[in-house]
């Protein structure tokens, strides 16, 4: 089928580039014209492993393609996919800008009945109130379907391919029927239901991840002070198949361009639908609060960090990824340098994106090393592989005084100790479980 995807950012391209895959001819549009020609050339504007190969297998087998121009895009579509970013907005709502004026362009340049396919994280009901709009601006008869993604960044390309679940809202079984056949070739289940339960869907999953994250850091809080090995506890609740090991690591909280605006605009849809979340907004205080643990630590060695050499090993809010938005390497940054210290940040992917908001502030170092190189401490942010494959020997030998504090599990205490390292392990106390049974 001809597919328009609308937006090439990390959703829309992912989209769009696994749909081609699977068979369909797609165009992706976008009104930032440098993104356009990027993708022309066959470079992606977005970090994503994978996504690369697979363009440029879709275009030169002459199902993908990129374009600026809606008149060009909508021309032979009638399966629009919406997919513009919904960011939090200064009252924690989600921006429908992007969303109201994509839905004009649809309505001025669609040539025929349409299928408008939602991928954007839109708050409850807002699908319905596009589907009465466009039934007052549109030429030809519009089908909403509320299409959310549930892709991670760093593996969207394995997300788009191999989820759990697709799931698709609509009131209109036609418009059902037609995106079940669109997503067949992906042999994912398919569950179809109405356009506020699938809205509700995405939202609830991101917040019950988020919940599952800010839970064991509080279970994490109390290990360190009852002996406990947020690992070991960890490891034990997730052999409950009820419970389930993901999303039960434990360090210093959540970031990204998604948990934090998904939970924090459910709680204003709660509010607006007269019930209040405590428990949500109880995640959302728990996980400000985790990131800055580090600091915290960091602070109980110097009485003050006014002039200290401080190494941040991460600037991404996870590995694999380049992104930093709401990131807790900011919070934490930006609280070092409030506090004095002078901050030497490594990152192999998020350097520049990091760079744009710390400017000279921050040096940012090209490898690992060269970060540690005299560090009156080190605090670990992002679990990346270059930061994990550096060995305490190293640490001993670069650094000006050997204090790790390690926000995100990187490194064993046991190992740690033994070289002599001042080493701190969010939820890992004075007694190391695996000193005890050995594992
Ligand atoms: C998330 C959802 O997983 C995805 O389904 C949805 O479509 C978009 O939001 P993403 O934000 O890309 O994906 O990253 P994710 O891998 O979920 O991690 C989110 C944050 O939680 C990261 O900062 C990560 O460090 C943190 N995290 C994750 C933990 O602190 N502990 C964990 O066990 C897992």
């Amino acid at each position: 089928m001809n597919i328009v995807v609308i937006g090439t950012g990390y959703v829309g391209l992912v989209t769009g580039v696994g749909l081609s895959d699977i068979g369909h001819s797609v165009i992706c549009v976008d009104l930032d014209e440098s993104k356009i020609e990027k993708l022309n050339a066959g470079v992606s504007p977005i970090y994503e492993p994978g996504i690369e190969d697979l363009i440029h297998k879709n275009v030169s087998a002459g199902r993908l393609s990129f374009t600026s121009s809606f008149k060009e895009a909508m021309k032979d579509s009638d399966i629009v996919y919406l997919a513009v970013g919904t960011p939090e907005g200064p009252d924690g709502r989600a921006e429908m800008k992007y969303i109201e004026s994509a839905a004009e362009m649809i309505a001025t340049e669609m040539t025929r009945p349409t299928i408008l396919v939602v991928k954007s994280t839109v708050p409850v009901g807002t699908n319905r109130k596009l589907q009465n709009q466009m039934a007052e601006i549109a030429p030809y008869p519009v089908s909403v379907v509320s299409n959310p993604e549930f892709l991670r960044e760093g593996s969207a390309v394995h997300d788009i391919f191999h989820g759990d679940r697709i799931v698709l809202g609509s009131d209109d079984i036609g418009a059902l029927e037609t995106l079940k056949a669109v997503n067949e070739g992906f042999d994912i289940p398919i569950l179809a239901t109405n356009l506020e339960s699938a809205e509700l869907i995405k939202y609830a999953s991101n917040a019950f991840l988020a919940t599952k994250i800010s839970f064991i850091n509080e279970i994490a809080n109390i290990c360190e002070s009852t002996g406990g090995d947020i690992r070991q506890v960890s490891k034990g609740m997730g052999m409950d198949h009820r419970i389930g090991s993901p999303f039960l690591n434990a360090g210093i909280g959540y970031g990204g361009s998604c948990f934090p605006k998904d939970t924090s605009a459910l709680n204003e849809i709660a509010m607006d639908a007269g019930v209040d979340f405590k428990l949500l907004r109880e995640v959302i205080e728990t996980n400000k609060n985790q990131r800055l643990k580090l600091v915290k630590e960091l602070k109980m060695r110097y009485a003050s960090l006014e002039g200290k050499k401080i190494a941040v090993l991460g600037v991404a809010f996870k590995p694999n990824t380049d992104d930093i938005r709401d990131a807790p390497a900011i919070t934490i940054i930006r609280e070092l340098l409030d506090s004095g210290a002078y901050v030497t940040a490594y990152d192999p992917i998020a350097y520049e994106n990091a760079k744009k908001v710390f400017g000279e502030e921050v040096y940012f170092a090209k490898t690992v090393k060269q970060a540690l190189q005299d560090a009156e401490a080190v605090l670990i942010v992002t679990e990346w592989d270059e930061v994990k494959e550096v060995s305490p020997k190293e640490m001993l030998e670069l650094m000006k005084t050997p204090i790790v504090i390690d926000g995100r599990q990187c490194f064993d205490m046991h190992e740690m100790k033994e070289h002599g390292l001042d080493y701190y392990s969010v939820g890992v106390g004075e007694i190391d479980a695996k000193e005890v049974v050995g594992n």
